[in-house]
């Protein structure tokens, strides 16, 4: 396994450069089909464009990570068709841009629990990581059936199988290798669209320190504008991992 990264808290980033992780919870797609008197579905397809959009506009700015929330692990909680489209989109997705990504240097991640999905779409991820696990681009990872606490227990599973000799006294950096994510580092960004103000089970390890931004624009209306406040946003806040204010301006000894 290769080595994971640090906790990010440890050191603090640049911020007056482009976040090199950006995470994604892409919220309100329904709602922007409703308000075009429209099945709900019919913003799950919309939702594609914008993600087409963010991807191309993350390249361009030279973001190394970008991870979006597709299907969280209480979503099929939803209604049954509902949940087939998703399942269907996800697939077509799939098979329709993942040369083009590939041709685009782009290494695509999936992360998630996938023992409910059917053989031809883990089939299909399979063969995608793998076309694409060389590609040295951005890294996009899609959170498919994937929820924070489900990740904690699987890694603190596959940790103390790992070392079945240690009762207790992991630390947590002992934990990170085995987490979904341990070849990223830890977001910098965190985007929800939608207007909700919540985390519903993203990515709660790796978000500790990430900077949180919140925006009431529905996903299928959400483009590279929209991601550039964002990315302004960011850049006003201070990053302090615990520390004072005067600490980092070296007002006073670290
Ligand atoms: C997000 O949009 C997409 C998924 C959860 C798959 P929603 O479907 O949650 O849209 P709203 O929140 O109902 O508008
Ligand atoms: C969160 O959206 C999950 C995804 C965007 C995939 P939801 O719309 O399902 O979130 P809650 O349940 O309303 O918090
Ligand atoms: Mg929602």
């Amino acid at each position: 396994m290769a080595l994971p990264f640090f906790s990010s808290t440890r050191t603090i980033p640049d911020i007056s450069v482009v976040p090199r992780h950006i995470a994604i919870i892409m919220d309100g797609n329904g709602r922007w089909a409703k308000q075009r008197f429209m099945p709900r579905v019919m913003g799950h397809q919309r939702g594609v464009e914008s993600v087409r959009e963010v991807v191309k506009a993350c390249r361009q700015m030279g973001v190394e990570y970008l991870t979006l929330f597709a299907f969280s692990s209480e979503n099929w909680r939803r209604p049954a068709d509902e949940v087939s489209f998703l399942m269907q989109l996800f697939l077509k997705m799939l098979e329709m841009e993942v040369s083009k990504m590939h041709q685009s240097n782009i290494r695509l991640k999936i992360i998630g629990d996938r023992s409910r999905f059917d053989v031809k779409l883990v089939k299909y991820i399979e063969e995608a990581e793998q076309l694409t696990a060389d590609n040295t681009g951005l890294t996009l990872t899609i959170a498919a059936n994937y929820g924070g606490r489900w990740d904690i227990m699987q890694a603190m599973h596959a940790l103390s199988l790992a070392h079945p000799e240690r009762a207790t006294a992991f630390g947590e950096e002992e934990l990170t290798p085995y987490l979904s994510m341990h070849y990223a580092p830890e977001p910098d960004l965190f985007i929800r669209t939608g207007g909700e103000q919540r985390i519903s089970n993203f990515l709660l390890w790796q978000l500790a320190y990430t900077e949180l931004y919140f925006t009431d624009i529905l996903w299928p209306a959400f483009g590279r504008a929209e991601l550039e406040a964002a990315i302004q946003s960011y850049q006003k806040r201070e990053r302090r991992f615990g520390r004072t204010s005067e600490q980092l301006k070296g007002e006073t000894d670290a």
